[in-house]
């Protein structure tokens, strides 16, 4: 009989991110460091068969409907259309989307669709080659443009694009962000900046707000129009801009915590409640010595039990997460 993930609030997790790699093929300064990243060694990363087999638990025992694939970068990791098509074979599960860079994604695209994939995020920061190189400290932004139209072409259910939002940074890219998006008839969301860089360089100031971002969008577009979110535990609120559709996510000004309805599993097999999680309850070693289905959930619940109210970045003595981004998957 399935129970819900319901914590101390009465959030019910419904919805798991899972890492499948913390290895990265560029270096955005707002989530590794530029140099010296300590990356998981294979042997302690979950495999295909660990990971659909907690899956498949959350998915049958604890009610569990959606499932995100995060990094690093997961299409760096091998034959990830493999894990996918073993995803989309559990029962009940409703939907399967992925977290990318890009950067990859013309050559993995096809096969991703084909093995069940519904939907994709792909992060576009800028389109100036310049601008780009700064952020990622590598070249890449023309494959990252091919990757985006090959994931349209590949007839995903959706293709949206993520573009963070950092103050002496952002502001100059807005307008040709939203013209691209428009163009290709995609969304395109607005990350507010968290304080989850490797490099430790996050301050508020960094931050371009959502209603910094609206007043440039409006000075470029005119009017914008705000749409109901679908569900409350969105992260995104959207606005039709020209006739197309541009997302906020404010998580920083607006946190939306207490709408959360996620867990997350690190590609070493953490699970962790939050991204700001000051613990983690680590349960690849449990599964590799014989854990029971039902020792394995209680794991889970526990951990959610132990979920804070809200990330409190705001808040006096607030201490990011030891792990940095790309260590905990987006
Ligand atoms: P859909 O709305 O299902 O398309 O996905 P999403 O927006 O949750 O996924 P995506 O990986 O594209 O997330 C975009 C960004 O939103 C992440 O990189 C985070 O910066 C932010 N985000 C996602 N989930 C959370 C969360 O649980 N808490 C906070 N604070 N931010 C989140
Ligand atoms: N703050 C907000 N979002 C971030 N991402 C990476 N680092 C941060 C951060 N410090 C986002 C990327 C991508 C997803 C994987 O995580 O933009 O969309
Ligand atoms: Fe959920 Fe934590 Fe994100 Fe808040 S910061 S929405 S509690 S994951």
């Amino acid at each position: 009989s399935v129970r819900p993930l319901t914590d101390r609030f009465g959030r019910v997790h419904d919805s798991v991110r899972i890492s499948v790699t913390d290895r990265c093929n560029i270096r955005c300064f707002y989530c590794m460091p530029e140099f010296g990243a300590q990356f998981v060694d294979k042997d302690r990363l979950l495999t295909f068969e660990e990971i659909h087999r907690l899956a498949s638990l959350l998915v049958t025992q604890a009610g569990v409907r959606d499932i995100r694939i995060t990094g690093g970068e997961p299409l760096v990791r091998r034959d990830l259309p493999k894990l996918i098509a073993m995803l989309a074979g559990i029962d009940g599960l409703e939907d399967i989307s992925l977290t990318s860079n890009g950067i990859l994604m013309a050559d993995q695209a096809a096969d991703l669709r084909a093995a069940g994939l519904r939907r994709v995020n792909i992060s576009l920061d800028t389109l100036d080659v310049d601008v780009f190189r700064k952020i990622t400290r590598r070249d890449g932004l023309d494959k990252t443009i091919a990757g985006i139209d090959a994931a349209i072409t590949a007839g995903f259910d959706s293709v949206k694009l993520n573009a963070l939002a950092i103050a002496g940074v952002t502001e100059t890219e807005v307008e040709r962000l939203i013209r691209f998006a428009i163009d290709r008839g995609v969304t395109l969301r607005f990350i507010e900046f968290m304080p989850l860089d490797a490099d430790r360089s996050w301050t508020a100031e960094r931050v371009l707000s959502g209603d910094e971002l609206i007043a440039i969008i409006r000075d470029s577009f005119g009017d914008v129009e705000p749409i109901p979110r679908d569900h409350p535990s969105q992260p995104a609120e959207e606005f039709v801009v020209r006739g197309g559709r541009v997302g906020i996510i404010r998580s920083v000004t607006h946190p939306f915590c207490g709408d959360c309805n996620r867990i997350r599993i690190t590609a070493d097999g953490g699970i962790r409640n939050c991204l700001f999680a000051s613990t983690e309850t680590a349960i690849r070693d449990r599964m590799r010595s014989g854990a029971s289905e039902d020792e394995l959930l209680q794991t889970v619940r526990q951990c959610v039990m132990e979920k804070a109210a809200a990330h409190g970045i705001d808040e006096a003595g607030f201490r990011p997460p030891d792990r940095p981004m790309y260590s905990i998957g987006g």
